[in-house]
């Protein structure tokens, strides 16, 4: 059947009255988890059980000294209140809960996960809790098709090899809005001094073969379009951690 170009105008203006300008993501058509989290994640996203017992704040602020509640705090106080979130890969512990208790109850946070327990994991343990909080199976390495207010990216690039680490922090930087702000938390080059520096570099060596290279690069690295943002460093723990929030630099003059 032959449509009218008003019709399909029509239908389109219908479509986006009736999304109400919330975020719309495309239906997935099949969800291939990366190889980089079958080799070596898989044991722990995969497995329910295990998941559940690193799920748990007392434990992640034993492994973590203290900072795990430090660094949660840190990525809430980038959230404001009634805002659109997206954050790429679901947690451990309380750092969800805590951006949905900082977006408020008309605000939204969508969790984007690429592991089908992770994201059942979070949705059971959400779902009646913070109904502000939405859940998508996608690959974060996906276009989102949508715009944000803030982009929060916890503890995930040093799981993914360098060419996945560049198409996420791209991703995170195209679904802003003008005004938005991408929040990356992470791994970075503790100071030579740091006593824990060789342990956790072992560590590393050992499990988590991509963590290294936050040492090395820094995260306004992993974008060709660096000089489109300002960037904010801080840094936990004698630099073992990092926050790093970018923002749209004003344009000087009309792109045409
Ligand atoms: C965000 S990291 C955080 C883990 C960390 N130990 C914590 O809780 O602080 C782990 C999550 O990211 C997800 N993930 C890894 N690669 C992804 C990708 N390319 N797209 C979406 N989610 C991904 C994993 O499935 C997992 O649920």
């Amino acid at each position: 059947m032959i449509k009218l170009i008003s019709e399909l105008e029509y239908e389109q203006e219908e479509q986006e009255e009736a999304n109400d300008g919330e975020p719309v993501f495309a239906p997935q058509k099949k969800v291939v988890v990366p190889l980089y989290q079958r080799f070596f994640y898989s044991k722990l996203y995969n497995n329910l059980k295990l998941s559940r017992l690193f799920d748990n704040n007392w434990l992640l602020n034993l492994f973590t000294l203290g900072m795990h509640n430090k660094l949660v705090e840190a990525c809430a106080e980038e959230v404001e209140t009634h805002t659109t979130v997206l954050q790429l890969g679901a947690t451990f512990g309380n750092q969800l809960a805590e951006v949905a208790e900082k977006v408020g109850y008309y605000g939204r946070l969508y969790v984007m996960d690429v592991n089908r327990t992770q994201l059942n994991r979070i949705e059971e343990k959400y779902e009646t809790l913070y109904p502000q909080m939405n859940f998508v199976r996608q690959n974060a390495e996906e276009p989102t098709g949508n715009k944000f207010d803030t982009v929060i990216c916890y503890m995930l690039l040093h799981e993914l090899p360098i060419a996945s680490k560049i198409k996420v922090v791209e991703n995170a930087l195209n679904s802003l809005n003008e005004n938005g702000k991408a929040v990356f938390i992470d791994y970075s080059q503790p100071t030579y001094w740091h006593p824990l520096r060789y342990i956790v570099r072992m560590f590393n060596r050992l499990y988590q073969p991509f963590a290294e290279k936050m040492w090395d690069r820094t995260i306004d690295t992993f974008t060709s379009h660096s000089l489109d943002y300002i960037w904010h460093r801080r840094c936990y723990f004698g630099g073992m951690y990092q926050k790093v929030v970018a923002t749209k630099r004003p344009k000087m003059f009309d792109d045409d």
